[in-house]
Order: C-alpha cells, then sequence, then structure tokens
C-alpha cells in the first residue's frame, strides 16, 4: 500500500514542470526558518585562516602547540606508546560507559599526586569524558541534575569562550567575578576577592587550575590560598579546569598545586582535565571528570548517576587516545620522556614570549610589554583592541581572537620578526 502511495506522488510530480517541483520541495523544507550561525570565536579563526593565500599568514587562533618550524607536533612519548599498543593486537570491544580502568586511574593520580589522601580512601569517582569540553559539559550536565545549591556557575571575567555555551546548554545560569585588571594586563587579585565574598551561599565557581585561558595570569600560590579560605566560608562548590597541567611552569606538579591545595583544606571540588596540550593529543579527544566525595560509598552513588548521564549521550567513550595516555602514564620510560617533552614545549613558548618583546623592542616599540613575559601558558593576552586585532588580520594576514589573545605555541623563530613588525604597526 506504501508502496502504491509513493507511486502515485512520483507519478504526479511527473506532470509538474522540474522548476514547481524544486520549488515545492524547497517550500516543504522541515529548516527553513533555520537561521546562519556566526562561527565560533575559536575555531572559526583556523577557518578564515585555512582561506587565506598568503604565504606569511599566521594562525595564532586557536591554541594548539607548534614546533618551532611551526609544523604541529606529535609527542615522541605518544609515537611510543602507539608502537606499544599496535604490537599488543589489542581488540575493539566497547569500553566501559565509564572508560578505561588504568585511564581514569592514572588520570585522577596525575591531578590528585600519587600520595593523595582521596584517591587512598576511594572518595572520589573518575569517568573517561571527550576531552576537557566533554568534561566540563558531563559536569554540567551533572550539576544541572544532582546540584543542590543555586543552579548559578560563576565564570572568571574573561574565561575560555566555551565555557559559557558549555554551561548553558546543560541548563545552568552563567554569572561572573572579577578576574583580570586591564590596567595592569595582571591579576585583579582584589576584585576578585570583592566579589567572591559576594557570591550566593552553594553558587558553582569555575577556577582555572592553572595557565589561564585567555589571559595567561594565574594566582600566586598565597594568593591561591586566600581565594581557598574565602570559598570555604561562602560554602561554595568548586569546579576547577585543568585544561594546561605541565604547560603553565614546564611541571605537572607545580601545575596541580591548586587542585591538591583546595583538597588539603577540605573542598570536595569537581575537576575537569584534558590530555589535548599536555600530550598533543588535540584530536584524540582524551579527558576526565573527577567527583570528590565525602567518603567511598558517596563516590559509588556519583559514579552509577555519572553513567546514567553519560550513557544516552555517547554510550561510552572512544578507546585509542586512553590508550595512549595511559600507556604514558604508566610505562616509567615513556613517563619520564612526557616529562621532558612537556617541559620542552612550555620553554619554546617562554623562549617566545622574550623573543616576541626584544622584537617589538627592536622595532622601536615605546609600549610596555613586560605582561608577554609575564603570563603564563600557551596563551599571551595582549591587550591588543579589537580595531588593532582586526588590522593584524586584514593587512598582515596574523589571525587570533577578537579579544586579543594569541596562541603564543603558533609563535616560531621563523615567524616571530613578522609577528613584531605587525604588532608594532599597529599599535604605534
Ligand atoms: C583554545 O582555547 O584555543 C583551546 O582550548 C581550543 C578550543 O577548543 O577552544
Amino acid at each position: 500500500m506504501a508502496l502504491l502511495k509513493s507511486n502515485k506522488v512520483i507519478h504526479c510530480l511527473g506532470n509538474i514542470s522540474p522548476a514547481l517541483g524544486a520549488l515545492s520541495s524547497r517550500n516543504s523544507s522541515w529548516w527553513a526558518g533555520v537561521q546562519m550561525g556566526p562561527p565560533d570565536p575559536i575555531l572559526g579563526v583556523t577557518e578564515a585562516f585555512k582561506r587565506d593565500t598568503n604565504p606569511k599568514k599566521m594562525n595564532l587562533g586557536v591554541g594548539a602547540y607548534r614546533d618551532d618550524q611551526g609544523k604541529p607536533f606529535v609527542l615522541s612519548c605518544v609515537r611510543k606508546a602507539e608502537a606499544l599498543i599496535a604490537a599488543k593486537q589489542l581488540d575493539k570491544e566497547y569500553l566501559p560507559i565509564g572508560g578505561l580502568g588504568e585511564f581514569t586511574k592514572a588520570c585522577a593520580q596525575l591531578a590528585l599526586g600519587p600520595d593523595s589522601e582521596v584517591l587512598k580512601s576511594g572518595r572520589s569517582i573518575t569517568v573517561q569524558t571527550i576531552s576537557g569540553t566533554g568534561s566540563l559539559r558531563i559536569g554540567g550536565n551533572y550539576l544541572a541534575r544532582f546540584h543542590t545549591g543555586p543552579h548559578d556557575v560563576y565564570l572568571p571575567k574573561p574565561s575560555w569562550g566555551n565555557h559559557t555555551p558549555i554551561f548553558r546548554d546543560a541548563g545552568m545560569q552563567l554569572k561572573a567575578y572579577r578576574y583580570y585588571d586591564p590596567s595592569t594586563c595582571g591579576f585583579d587579585f582584589k576584585g576578585a576577592l570583592d566579589d567572591i565574598t559576594k557570591i550566593p551561599e552553594k553558587s558553582v565557581i569555575v577556577l582555572h587550575a592553572c595557565a589561564h585561558n585567555p589571559t595567561g595570569v594565574d594566582p600566586r600560590p598565597e594568593q591561591w590560598k586566600e581565594i581557598a579560605d574565602i570559598v570555604k566560608k561562602r560554602n561554595l562548590l568548586v569546579f576547577f579546569d585543568m585544561a594546561y597541567q605541565g604547560f603553565a611552569s614546564g611541571d605537572i606538579d607545580r601545575d596541580a598545586w591548586a587542585v591538591r591545595h583546595f583538597i588539603e583544606t577540605g573542598h570536595n571540588i569537581v575537576l575537569s582535565q584534558s590530555f589535548a596540550k599536555n600530550m598533543g593529543l588535540y584530536g584524540e579527544r582524551v579527558g576526565g571528570f573527577t567527583v570528590v566525595c565525602s567518603d567511598a560509598e558517596e563516590a559509588k552513588r556519583v559514579e552509577s548517576q555519572l553513567k546514567i548521564l553519560i550513557r544516552p549521550i555517547y554510550s561510552n567513550p572512544p578507546m585509542n587516545g586512553a590508550r595512549i595516555a595511559s600507556t604514558i602514564l604508566s610505562t616509567p620510560e615513556l613517563r619520564s620522556i612526557w616529562l621532558e617533552e612537556v617541559h620542552g614545549m612550555a620553554n619554546r613558548i617562554i623562549k617566545m614570549r622574550e623573543q616576541l618583546v626584544a622584537g617589538l623592542k627592536q622595532q622601536g616599540s615605546s609600549h610596555n610589554w613586560q605582561h608577554v613575559i609575564d603570563q603564563i601558558g600557551m596563551f599571551c593576552f595582549t591587550g591588543l583592541k579589537p580595531e588593532q586585532v582586526e588590522r593584524l588580520t586584514k593587512e598582515f594576514s596574523v589571525y587570533m581572537t577578537k579579544d586579543g589573545r594569541i596562541s603564543m605555541a603558533g609563535v616560531t623563530s621563523g615567524n616571530v620578526g613578522y609577528l613584531s613588525e605587525a604588532i608594532h604597526a599597529v599599535t604605534k
């Protein structure tokens, strides 16, 4: 019967002109009301960069590490881990909903430290996630479903561009606290404390664990201590985002200091981790989401609910990246190569910061560029105004986000001179 009906329709259409047929099928589109959306503020920069034919073009938009030749960098510990995994001829069965056990264990240990009381007592749960974004989103969904305090998430001003849509789409409301002081290009410690003191009790506060994105400005340890005290007094739920462990100082333990301090001072935090930057596993999408609970029994209940959340979204996570990361973390020889490579990446970026400032001075720039050196991690929040950013892109094919952030990881010995020239030209 259904077949008969559709035959009739074809026959019918055969009687009208092809143009009319096309029109009527266009008019009946389900998506006629869908508006064109804007490009992504960060990944859209890469799309524009790819279309540019200027041989001198530079992509300083997305935070993705490049070697000094400007090429994507695959860490040698990753290549070695891949060879070890390939030799094992492992199967491709589904991973458990919460991910690869060896990975989640190593992931939590990397953040919390090998001697963590939380890990020893089993009062936390870590699930494998689709990198940092997926982790934040699972976290956002979890908060939307189970957080008993206000569903307000306080972000530093500014914060990573994707934080807002992640938490908003998860059903949380976005609020902000002062963080960056444009007059010093540094941390607005007083502003942050003043604002945090006023956050309603039991709200959620997002803290960047290290190498703050986009500003490259982190609190110092003594400032972290005061923040931890105030957050405790306000009884806020802390959501740490740690996407750059190792990239701030070159030392993974030093970069985890704030996370560990909060836990040691009694904060039962939630934590997102990403292995995109520190292992260069961008496209493998490897990350973790951890909830620190009051005891092991609570952790079991939370785990059960995280699984219930994950299952209808992507069922279970992909295995390849998790195998690579866990092989690196649990094979002493690969782990020490990795630590050296993280150090090497962080150092190359520090060198580029110094060369950029030297280049600007050489060009005759009279501005104070000290913040380019003082800021840490992958990004530099230059202080360039939107119209200067626009000129850099239009006249020099230097691509960056509109807020004036540049990814220092895209700067090399070969192009730092050109970048200095371009920045000087738009700021003199
Ligand atoms: C960035 O901020 O450039 C990175 O975190 C990449 C991304 O997904 O935005």
